[in-house]
């Protein structure tokens, strides 16, 4: 099976970015846990950040037919992008949402996902194991889906 693990804006830096909210983990770390997860629960894992939108669509589309599914970390655009939105849906592939933050416990805008509306589920408030769980559920999401 294969997986395409997406960050949006800003998580880039994560590591020093308001390492109170974010942590101290670098996305290098975390892309390194995914493939590492990935590969003992039998995924191949590819990893891909931008904080450009139409970058991060682009990706979306080129997942179709190649990757069995993804886990999204769209940061910010999470909150605004129904331009991600509309290509979640157009591509027909199972998406974990994920945010390293409970975006619910926080200010009031980061509690609208626009990601939710298309996504099979959401993990969020976990830190950087939340992308390890995301894995986890979308191999059973997939496993459930071919029994
Ligand atoms: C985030 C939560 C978003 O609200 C925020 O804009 C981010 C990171 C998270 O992982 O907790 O950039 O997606």
């Amino acid at each position: 099976l294969k997986t395409l693990i997406l960050n949006g804006p800003n998580l880039n830096l994560l590591g020093t970015r308001q390492p109170e909210v974010y942590g101290s983990t670098t996305l290098e770390m975390v892309e390194d846990l995914c493939r590492t997860h990935g590969s003992s629960i039998g995924f191949e894992v590819t990893c891909f950040q931008s904080n450009l939108e139409g970058a991060l669509i682009d990706a979306i589309h080129s997942a179709k037919g190649e990757q069995d599914g993804l886990i999204l970390n769209a940061g910010a655009y999470t909150h605004t992008s129904i331009a991600l939105m509309d290509a979640i849906a157009s591509v027909e592939l199972p998406v974990v949402e994920v945010h390293l933050s409970n975006i619910h416990a926080r200010e009031d805008f980061r509690h609208v996902s626009y990601i939710a509306k298309v996504a099979i589920g959401q993990i969020c408030g976990f830190g950087p194991q939340g992308y390890t769980l995301a894995l986890d559920a979308l191999s059973a999401h997939l496993k459930n889906r071919q029994a």
